[in-house]
């Protein structure tokens, strides 16, 4: 679906820093001219948050692959049809958590449901692609650390190890598949640190599109 907006994903395994870099992305676009919609997915809507809230409550564990999907695909019909595609339509620039290739990762390859089947399902609820996606890559077991760190695990957070590294290997071969739009960033090292490659990925690709050159945020700088 062509429109005049710009549409920029992040993914990445648990623990990679996407709501972080998503967060001081969004910021250092306003300072660049344009102000961003920030959003994540699941969620994003009043619907898809509560959505989320319940793909996500550890009391439900363990649920049904296709189950799971489903849920998936319902918080995205309703942000993307309410959110994303009228915020594009309008012109706007729209930075979200997580889209259609976390579907292909995590109900995928992580789950282990049919990949191509997966990929025609998420495609179709999400309507539109990205115009750059930023794959925040990182160990899985550094990731999860991470996770662990900060005491707030989700049911998929719990998941046993190989599923996380079932992911992180699906994230790799859609960006191997699809180099021109999905970008691998390395996520190892300190918010700085990282901004700053996702600061240069930007810019190469998008740049043009904005009236001032991009700069890192004081915040991730200290
Ligand atoms: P997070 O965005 O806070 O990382 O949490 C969302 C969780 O949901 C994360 O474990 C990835 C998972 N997820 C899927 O399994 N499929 C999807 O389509 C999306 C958007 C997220």
């Amino acid at each position: 679906m062509s429109h005049p907006g710009t549409f920029i994903t992040i993914e990445g395994v648990e623990g990679a820093g996407k709501s972080t870099q998503s967060r001081l992305l969004a910021s250092a676009l306003s300072t660049a001219g344009v102000q961003p919609v920030l959003t994540r997915e699941p969620g994003g809507t009043p619907l898809a948050e509560r959505i989320r809230d319940l793909v996500l409550d550890p009391a439900f564990a363990p649920v049904d692959p296709e189950c799971e999907l489903f849920l998936y695909l319902a918080a995205r019909t309703d942000h993307v049809r309410r959110q994303i595609l009228p915020r594009l339509a309008a012109g706007d620039w729209v930075l979200c958590d997580r889209f259609t290739d976390a579907t292909v990762a995590y109900q995928g390859y992580g789950r282990g449901l049919d990949v191509d089947w997966v990929r025609e399902q998420a495609e179709h609820a999400g309507q539109v692609h990205p115009d750059l996606t930023l794959l925040l890559d990182l160990d899985v077991d550094a990731g999860l650390a991470r996770v662990r760190a900060r005491g707030a695990e989700n049911r998929l957070d719990a998941e046993r190890v190989e599923f996380h590294r079932a992911v992180r290997k699906g994230y790799l071969q859609l960006a191997a598949d699809q180099p021109r739009r999905i970008v691998i960033v390395d996520a190892a090292g300190g918010t700085e640190e990282v901004h700053r490659r996702v600061l240069n990925v930007v810019s190469a690709r998008l740049g043009s599109r904005l009236q001032r050159p991009l700069a890192p945020v004081r915040e991730a700088v200290r």
